[in-house]
């Protein structure tokens, strides 16, 4: 005869089973096995949050990036490189999180409301937070890891992504210049910071931020190998590197480089031509997308900056955008971000709003697909002409 709480063990196993199942990296919202994942999504979040260890990735199940709230768009995911981490189909930046980038400017209530931003992101399904030791000289990562401490069971459930490697001018001498720094030296020290700053134990992804014109590939496959050794972090990647830097770095580091951060959006495609998105396809590496609406400027009552000499070209790229939205039933930057989604290589936009109603609304990005016509409709609009 089986105990009861034994019988409720196996219907949240099967119902698990089930879900992670039926939740591959993209389903296509109008189908019949999306909304059965969508049905089975509360049982199962409920066994994972009680059944989970501590510490172990809950986020290889597709449950973890349900919307804890089970209302709202649905967050899909999305698998890291070729690594086995699975992330939210979208991440969130914290870079404005502290409202200013300036840490003597920082007030208590907008780091209350930088924690607000995080705590809605992580309730709405976003996983894979994006940091940096620079943001605000350090403050939104206090910011987050105070979120971590007052939302209980998000440190298990989330990958912490920081970066490394940008001095700013001063540090640490009043004489030293602006500049970039991947010394061993600078990169373990760093990563120690940041992991005090944040209270964790454990960075997940740990990223160069800016590529050092005296960075020597050796010295830093040294540094990854002694964070990852001594648990500090546990994967790592770059950001706005070129490809060849890419190669550089990759051949000289044991591990698989899981990440290249870039800016990509309909107002910067340098990445459809250098050979950065080529090379994610190739090595199968996730680009991930900064600043996706153009820092606010492809937003919806973004910016116009009339006096710049482009601006008619802007205007055209939001009025091809308006049209799209418009037909789709979703707003400028949710087409916006839909375009990025679309690419093979599986961009992952990061997020950076910190309004909860725009933090959520991103999310429908995820259920719209482009088409082709669609999307190269908006390509040329951002190219500025007639594809050759
Ligand atoms: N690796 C790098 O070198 C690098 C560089 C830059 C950024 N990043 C990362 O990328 C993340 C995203 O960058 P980002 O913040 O520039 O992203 P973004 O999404 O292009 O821009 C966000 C800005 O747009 C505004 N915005 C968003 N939706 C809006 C709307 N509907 N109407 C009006 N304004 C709107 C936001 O204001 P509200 O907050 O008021 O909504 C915010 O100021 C950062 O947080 C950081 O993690 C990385």
């Amino acid at each position: 005869m089986h105990t009861k709480r034994f019988l409720r063990e196996q219907s949240f196993k099967k119902v698990r089973h089930q879900t992670a199942t039926l939740l591959p990296n993209r389903l296509h919202p109008g189908s019949r096995r999306f909304r059965i994942a969508k049905t089975l999504s509360q049982p199962a979040r409920r066994f994972s949050a009680v059944c989970a260890p501590a510490g172990e990735m809950a986020l290889r199940e597709s449950v973890s990036v349900l919307t804890s709230s089970g209302k709202g768009p649905f967050m899909q995911t999305v698998q890291l490189g070729k690594s086995s981490l699975t992330a939210s189909r979208l991440a969130y930046g914290c870079w404005r999180i502290a409202g200013t980038g300036e840490a003597a400017k920082v007030t208590p209530e907008a780091e209350a409301g930088g924690r607000k931003a995080v705590a809605a992101a992580f309730e709405m399904g976003y996983t894979l937070f994006d940091l940096a030791d620079i943001y605000c000289e350090g403050v939104c990562e206090r910011i987050f890891g105070q979120a971590l401490k007052e939302v209980s069971s998000m440190r298990k459930r989330v990958l912490i992504a920081t970066k490394c490697g940008i001095r700013k001018k001063g540090d640490p001498n009043p004489d030293s210049p602006y500049r970039y720094d991947f010394s061993a030296e600078h990169v373990v020290r760093s990563c120690e910071q940041s992991l005090k700053r944040l209270g964790v134990e454990t960075i997940d992804l740990y990223q160069l931020h800016r590529p050092d014109y005296l960075g020597d590939p050796e010295e830093v496959a040294d540094a990854f190998s002694k964070l990852k050794k001594s648990g500090k972090a546990r994967e790592f990647g770059l950001s706005n590197a070129r490809p060849s830097q890419v190669d550089a770095l990759q051949t000289a580091c044991p591990m698989p480089l899981l990440v290249n951060q870039v800016e990509i959006s309909l107002a910067r495609l340098d990445c459809f031509h250098d050979g950065t998105l080529d090379q994610c396809l190739m090595e199968k590496i996730t680009p991930m997308a900064w600043s996706p609406l153009a820092g606010g400027r492809l937003a919806d009552n973004g910016p116009i900056d009339l006096q710049t000499p482009d601006h008619a070209h802007r205007i055209h790229v939001r009025e091809i955008l308006d049209l799209v939205a418009r037909e789709r039933g979703v707003t400028r930057s949710v087409a916006a971000l839909a375009w990025l989604l679309k690419h093979p290589a599986k961009i992952i936009p990061i997020v950076g709003s910190t309004h909860p109603e725009r933090i959520r609304d991103a999310i429908n990005a995820t259920e719209i697909e482009l088409t082709r016509d669609e999307w190269y409709r908006l390509m040329e609009a951002a190219c500025g002409q007639r594809l050759p």
